[in-house]
């Protein structure tokens, strides 16, 4: 038996793009047997998007399917469907993100894969909820970052380009499906419980709101107080509150520690030469020392955070003079020995080849059929017990034979599925 905690769960991936496939990877790290259900001959979108290959499956697909097997599946036709029947008796959970009705429509009603499988735990990403105005809408991460109010709260409030702002984060899809695996793993202890599988549904756009919960507060607080104490805008734009809308914050901080993007050495050609800056309330004291301005300390207009925050802009000015010598990684390690909460701005190209995450396992080199090898991003969890090891996305259809054996179909049932493109 793998020591690995979800060895033994067996899971029909018939997820696409991204929302649902970075779900079911994450589950299948951590040991659960994961199928991955996909069209004959096309597959997943993913695999022929954005190709840095010619004729390799793409990293937008290596990179979010690894460690799951592959089945090719038509399930419009009476064999394809046959075969799905099957696989629904002998597993634990479905995971499917279609867009709205598809699976009803492919036959697959909640209903019919309970008469199925009453044990069967049903998971679905689609963009909005059950019974939403907007429930018929199909939705891609930047629909959801809107519809869930990050955009709205996303960007400068001034300036040219000063409209609503996607991050690049996907908070709309391997965030949703983050949310997905959490409310998978919680009907499977529920399961252990009662003997009854669920239906476990996540909207993207819920999923949005969930990260955005402090601009939720800050509107209720906006709501009752008329502005907003910690944002850039106060108290020298008091107008941006007037509309009693939550504007956007730019870089500032969002809990009640102010923060800012600080230029460093050579920002005037390195798009990241910058730190993020936090002047955290009980670290004042050593920010001004290592500032070299012990005056500040017991100064009523710096020692308090209220204090602070009609000039908090200039403080900032006063660090990113400190620092205008010093790369971020140089400033990092001087404001570090004072326990000051701060980073530098770290681009792709670093984080790709930073030692620590490639040691950590954060960062890894996958062996590949096609390419070879490629590189990916291993598990952010991090566990005493294991060491989630990640290995290749399969090939289109490369476990189909295996998966359709394992069923009970006979090497001729087999070929007649291959041969009428069922699978
Ligand atoms: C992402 C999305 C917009 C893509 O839309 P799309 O490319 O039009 O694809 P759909 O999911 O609507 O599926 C298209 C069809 O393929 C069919 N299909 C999928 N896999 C199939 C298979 N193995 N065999 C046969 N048919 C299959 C579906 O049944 C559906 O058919 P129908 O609409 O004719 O009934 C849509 O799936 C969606 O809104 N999903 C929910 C939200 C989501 O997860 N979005 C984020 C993705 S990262």
């Amino acid at each position: 038996m793998s020591d690995k905690p979800l060895a033994g769960i067996k899971i029909i991936d018939f997820t696409h793009v991204q929302a649902g496939p970075a779900c079911t990877q994450m589950l299948a790290w951590f040991g659960a047997d994961v199928i991955k259900v996909e069209r004959p001959g096309s597959g997943d979108v993913t695999r022929g998007q954005l190709r840095d290959m010619p004729d390799a499956d793409a990293l937008y697909f290596t990179m979010l399917n690894s460690n799951k097997r592959g089945l090719t599946l038509d399930t419009k036709q009476a064999a394809g469907k046959e075969v799905l029947e099957r696989l629904i008796k002998e597993s634990d959970v479905m995971v499917e993100n279609f867009g709205p009705g598809a699976l009803d429509r492919m036959g697959f009603t909640w209903e019919h894969i309970q008469s199925l499988n009453p044990g069967m735990i049903l998971a679905s990403v689609k963009g909005f909820s059950d019974g939403h105005h907007y429930e018929d809408l199909k939705v891609y991460e930047n629909v959801a970052q809107c519809a869930g109010g990050a955009a709205s709260t996303t960007g400068y409030w001034k300036g040219e380009n000063s409209g609503p702002t996607i991050s690049s984060a996907a908070l709309g899809d391997s965030n949703t499906g983050m949310h997905l695996a959490i409310g998978i793993l919680t009907a499977y202890i529920g399961k252990q419980k009662t003997g009854k599988g669920q239906k476990v549904a996540v909207s993207m756009q819920d999923a949005v709101l969930n990260l955005c919960r402090v601009k939720m507060r800050d509107q209720l607080r906006l709501d009752k107080v008329g502005y907003l104490e910690e944002y850039p805008q106060y108290p020298h734009e008091m107008e941006a509150f007037a509309d009693g809308v939550v504007p956007r914050g730019a870089n500032a901080g969002g809990g009640g520690q102010p923060g800012w993007i600080l230029k460093c050495k050579g920002w005037e050609t390195d798009p990241n030469a910058y730190i993020y800056f936090t002047v955290q309330g009980h670290a004042w004291g050593p920010i001004c020392d290592a500032l070299g301005k012990p005056e500040w300390k017991d100064d009523p207009a710096y020692n308090t955070p209220r204090g602070r925050q009609p000039h908090i802009m200039d403080i900032f000015a006063t660090i990113e003079d400190f620092i205008k010598d010093k790369t971020k990684f140089e400033a990092v390690d001087i404001f570090r020995k004072f326990d000051i909460p701060c980073a530098p701005v770290q681009s792709m190209k670093e984080l790709l080849h930073d030692k620590s995450l490639i040691a950590s396992g954060t960062i890894v080199e996958v062996p590949h059929k096609v390419r070879g090898s490629y590189t990916t991003l291993g598990s952010p969890i991090k566990y005493s017990g294991f060491k989630p090891e990640i290995t290749a996305s399969p090939i289109l259809g490369e476990h189909t034979d295996a998966v359709l054996a394992e069923l009970g179909y006979n090497a001729a049932d087999i070929a007649a599925m291959h041969a009428s493109k069922a699978v």
